[in-house]
């Protein structure tokens, strides 16, 4: 039940999993040939705001980015695939998971790159955090990944009230 006293129904981790793809240019290299790091995290925020927009139907932000790897270089042509899906929601924050991979178009090789977990929250028209549907788990990997998150979010939670209380104390 939601707070304006309406049903709202949970929706299942499929109806917002995204896979999207990208030719890395010759503009987004430094001198070795190798893609910038921020151009992966442009994308792996871009990517996995389309997920937590796909569950909430709403505006989203940022709110926090866990857990961003780079495992191995990407070259200039190689096509990148990156998939999002949400884990795990609270109220009205969502955390999504992103994978990277790139595929040696020539060879077909295709190599795990990255991975991240971050965490968005959903926006009313006024721009306040708002409700989100809740997360059904379809498979086992989907209630696998939700304790996972569930965990991480708690650890997240956790950090943010030290850090909170650490910012209202004045300094000594
Ligand atoms: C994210 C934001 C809307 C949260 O606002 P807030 O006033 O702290 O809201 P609340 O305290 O009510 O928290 C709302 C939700 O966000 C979560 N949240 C807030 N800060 C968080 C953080 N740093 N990490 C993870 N989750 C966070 C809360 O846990 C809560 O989740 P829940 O409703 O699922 O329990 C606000 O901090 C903001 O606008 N930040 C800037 C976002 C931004 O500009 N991003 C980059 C560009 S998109």
């Amino acid at each position: 039940m939601s707070e304006a006293g309406k049903i709202v129904e949970g929706k299942p981790v499929s109806a917002s999993r995204v896979t999207m793809t990208h030719l890395v240019q010759p503009t987004e290299a430094n001198p070795l040939g190798s893609v910038h790091g921020g151009v992966i995290m442009r994308l792996v925020d871009e990517v996995g705001a389309v997920a937590a927009i796909r569950h909430a139907r709403r505006p989203v932000v940022t709110a926090a980015v866990d857990r961003l790897s780079f495992r191995s270089p990407v070259s200039v042509g190689n096509l990148l695939i990156l998939k999002a899906s949400v884990n795990f929601v609270g109220r009205t924050s969502m955390e999504v998971g992103v994978r990277v991979e790139a595929e040696d178009l020539p060879t077909g090789q295709v190599t795990h790159t990255s991975s991240a977990y971050l965490v968005y929250v959903a926006l009313d028209d006024q721009g306040r955090p708002s409700p989100v549907p809740p997360l059904i788990p379809e498979t086992d990997e989907d209630r696998r990944r939700m304790a996972e998150a569930e965990f991480r979010r708690r650890l997240r939670l956790m950090k943010l009230g030290h850090e909170k209380e650490g910012l209202s104390r004045p300094p000594q």
